[in-house]
């Protein structure tokens, strides 16, 4: 039977400053990936504050919600103020507010006002992917040669990736799993990451990620599951034996605020709420691979110009504004968006779409968040930057 995944920390600590100038410390770090399937880096440089601040400011509070549902935090230093992100003083507040555990009234409050897709960890608002923390972040060059190193390639570029902003309590205790089917394991080679601006915790099993413990997994669970299933994932039943220990060597590792924590795509994963008396989570989810093709490469540069959204996430899922369940009931779209939305916004955002296989038409949106108070500002990439996101080719450089 699964039991919670004990807190762990990790082995070491792999930092970017050290990883460009000794070759020693980033071949340790490659030799604890492959033995782990993750490993901890520490970000030279990063701000965290700054990260956070562009998702409360670009993101958060730009709902595109009527007056009633906008976030106004009152002031608990001066009586009767509500607090105005674009003040500095007042946002200092909200700051300190938005980043310590949260009284009970204010997260219903919060949650009351999205962003949507909360329980999802990330929202998908064309604001969340384009913070300049993670873009800045992407052209650290210890960073560059961390997945060099780990992915054997000097060509590597990073995913497109959202922001992380979740509510203590919100998403799913979600059971180990693979985010692929057991035929697939081993085919891709990426990385996966998650960038924290405060401390987080990742579940998984250390070592699980290596063709060793997968044929070992095959023989020993393959009597109890259908491992030869094609499927988006595959979830280990607590109910069902378990001959490799797996719910007892779980572990949720720790990472602190500033650090990358990377793993293979192949490892063995879960994810536990958050307890309520935890801040929201802030980060960002930075993933590599090796260099893409020239059609994904002329894909990213039309993104970057416009501040746009992709089709897809790295993992392959389509990419939704808002929770999927609202597209198959409307009455449920209609009072979780449209009956909030400012007037103003709701003309630009809103449009009509055919239901597939029926004559009639449901209301959709678009993306929001990019406004003329809020307008999208493209980031001044470095040459290993442009690189680093694939707006350029390796062989350009
Ligand atoms: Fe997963």
């Amino acid at each position: 039977m699964s039991k919670p995944a004990r807190p762990a920390h990790f082995e070491n600590v792999y930092e970017t400053q050290r990883i460009s100038s000794d070759p020693q410390h980033a071949k340790a770090l490659k030799n604890e990936f492959a033995r782990n399937g993750i490993a901890l880096i520490k970000i030279d440089g990063i701000n965290c504050r700054n990260g956070i601040e562009g998702i409360l400011k670009t993101g958060v509070f730009q709902q595109p919600w009527s007056d009633e549902y906008k976030i106004r935090l009152k002031s608990r230093k001066r009586l009767n103020h509500v607090l105005d992100p674009e003040n500095t003083e007042d946002f200092d507040e909200i700051f300190e507010i938005m980043t310590q555990p949260l009284h009970s009234k204010t997260r219903k409050y919060l949650e009351e006002r999205g962003p949507l897709h909360m329980q999802f960890g990330a929202p998908c608002d064309p604001p969340f992917w384009w913070q300049e923390e993670r873009l800045r972040t992407i052209e650290n060059e210890g960073l560059y040669h961390a997945f060099s190193e780990v992915l054997d390639t000097k060509e590597v570029n990073v995913d497109i990736q959202r922001s992380i902003f979740r509510y203590p309590g919100q998403g799913e205790n979600a059971f180990l799993h693979w985010d692929q089917s057991i035929p697939n394991i081993g085919t891709t080679k990426q990385i996966c990451g998650k960038l924290c601006y405060n401390e987080q915790k990742f579940v998984c099993v250390r070592g699980s990620h290596t063709p060793e413990f997968l044929q070992q997994f095959k023989e020993l669970y393959g009597p109890h599951y259908n491992i030869d299933k094609k499927c988006k994932k595959f979830g280990l039943d607590p109910t069902k034996p378990d001959p490799m220990g797996l719910w007892e060597k779980q572990t949720a590792m720790i990472i602190p605020a500033g650090h990358l924590c990377i793993w293979s795509v192949d490892m063995l994963h879960g994810h536990q709420k958050s307890s309520l008396d935890n801040p929201i989570h802030y980060g960002t989810f930075i993933g590599a691979a090796p260099e893409c093709t020239y059609e994904e490469r002329k894909r990213r540069k039309k993104l970057y110009d416009e501040g746009g959204v992709p089709d897809k996430h790295p993992s392959g899922d389509p990419v939704h504004f808002y929770p999927l369940k609202y597209k198959n009931f409307p009455k449920v779209f209609d009072s979780r968006i449209t009956k909030r939305l400012d007037p103003k916004l709701a003309k630009t955002l809103l449009f009509k779409r055919k239901v597939k296989g029926q004559e009639k038409e449901v209301w959709d949106t678009k993306g929001w968040g990019w406004t003329e108070k809020n307008p999208y500002r493209k980031y001044k990439f470095s040459r290993l930057g442009k690189r680093m996101l694939g707006l350029k080719s390796w062989s350009s450089f």
